[in-house]
């Protein structure tokens, strides 16, 4: 039994006294003491080692706060397992030296063994389980198919992933071979994460907006329904999509258990366009979290009393931003964990 199990209770739709929180990349560079463990040791070695993932996962709850915690790892780590070539460059980013662009070059990518490729990953959650000792659930991730595809033809960021998106309309064949290799190894890999115990699992479509509503059927919304519905029997989900509010309806009867809004969507269109049917998480914008701390909390309680306190998960719309003061995402938390309905 988790002990604080506000997070499960809302994505039940169940009656809370106030919404659970958290922070998209949470885990992460606005504190000093992951800036101390990035000094020692680089990206992937972070992620491949069980223990350094653990303290990772664990500095922001005791730090700051939270209602859940999530896992320190990468959506790119897939790539990785199907034999793509991933580095993360400082200053840079992700870097993919040989971007995938051909049917040749998606012939090559492999569908792995999870247990062969990922076992980092799932030693990393059962020490993290122990580590946390059932204070709060643990959130385990995937990237989407298509917000994987964009890094893995692109090659490295974009503002507009020109590439990823030239390829899938020059070559959809191909494309969606490319799209149904990641499916299927992310359901594999979802599985086994919630068979080493994560209790909630979220899908980052973080490129989802960069498509049209019919052309995000077409490369995204069908690779997140497989996954949904391979899941959601086992564990709730929670389908994030960045800019993706003119799919809400779908998303809304794909069986996911929440959905996740940024800031570009009112609560009040979000929860027209989902129905009122479902759970929403988000959407404060992290740039807000430049704001004094006493804005913040101003800020934060108008937020909660648009979407309501109830089938409600508050969260920010997008990832925390590197330079935001330990204190103000403190007072963000801090502001969900007082707030008292009206
Ligand atoms: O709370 C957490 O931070 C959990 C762990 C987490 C990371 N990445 C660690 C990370 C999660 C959930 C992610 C998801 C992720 N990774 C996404 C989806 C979410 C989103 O923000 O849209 C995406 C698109 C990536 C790919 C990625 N990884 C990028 C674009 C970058 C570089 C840019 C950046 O933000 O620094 C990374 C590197 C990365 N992943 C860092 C962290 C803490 C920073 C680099 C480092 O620590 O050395």
């Amino acid at each position: 039994m988790i002990k604080n199990d506000l997070l499960l209770k809302a994505l039940r739709g169940e009656t809370v006294e106030r919404p659970p929180v958290w922070m998209m990349r949470q885990a992460g560079r606005y504190l000093p003491d992951f800036m101390k463990l990035k000094e020692k040791y680089d990206f992937f070695t972070r992620c491949r080692t069980p223990e350094l993932a653990t303290e990772i996962t664990v500095m922001p709850i005791r730090q700051v706060g939270p209602d859940a915690a999530i896992l320190f790892s990468d959506i790119l780590v897939i790539p990785q397992a199907m034999n793509i070539e991933v580095e993360m460059k400082p200053g840079v980013g992700p870097w993919l030296p040989n971007p995938v662009r051909t049917m040749e070059g998606v012939n090559q990518v492999n569908v792995p063994d999870v247990h062969e490729e990922l076992q980092y990953v799932f030693d990393a959650i059962r020490m993290t389980k122990k580590e946390l000792n059932d204070e709060v659930p643990l959130i385990g991730f995937a990237g989407s198919p298509w917000t994987i595809l964009c890094y893995t033809v692109q090659g490295q960021g974009s503002k507009n992933f020109d590439l990823a998106k030239k390829f899938c309309f020059s070559n959809p064949e191909a494309a969606h071979i490319l799209l149904q290799k990641i499916t299927d190894t992310t359901i594999a890999y979802l599985k086994a994460k919630v068979q080493a115990g994560v209790d909630v699992v979220q899908l980052f479509d973080s490129w989802g907006g960069m498509l049209s509503p019919v052309d995000y059927q077409t490369f995204s919304w069908q690779y997140m329904q497989q996954i949904i519905d391979a899941l959601k029997d086992e564990v709730p989900v929670i389908a994030y999509g960045k800019g993706c509010w003119f799919a809400l309806k779908e998303m809304s009867e794909s069986g996911a258990a929440a959905l996740g809004v940024d800031w570009t969507c009112s609560a009040r269109n979000a929860r027209y366009l989902s129905g009122g049917r479902i759970t929403l998480q988000g959407n404060f914008d992290p740039a807000r979290l430049y704001s004094s701390p006493s804005d913040i909390r101003k800020m934060v309680n108008q937020m909660i009393n648009e979407f309501g306190k109830d089938a409600y998960i508050a969260n920010l719309g997008h990832g925390i931003l590197p330079d935001i003061p330990v204190e103000n995402a403190r007072a963000f938390v801090d502001a969900v964990k007082e707030y008292r309905p009206a």
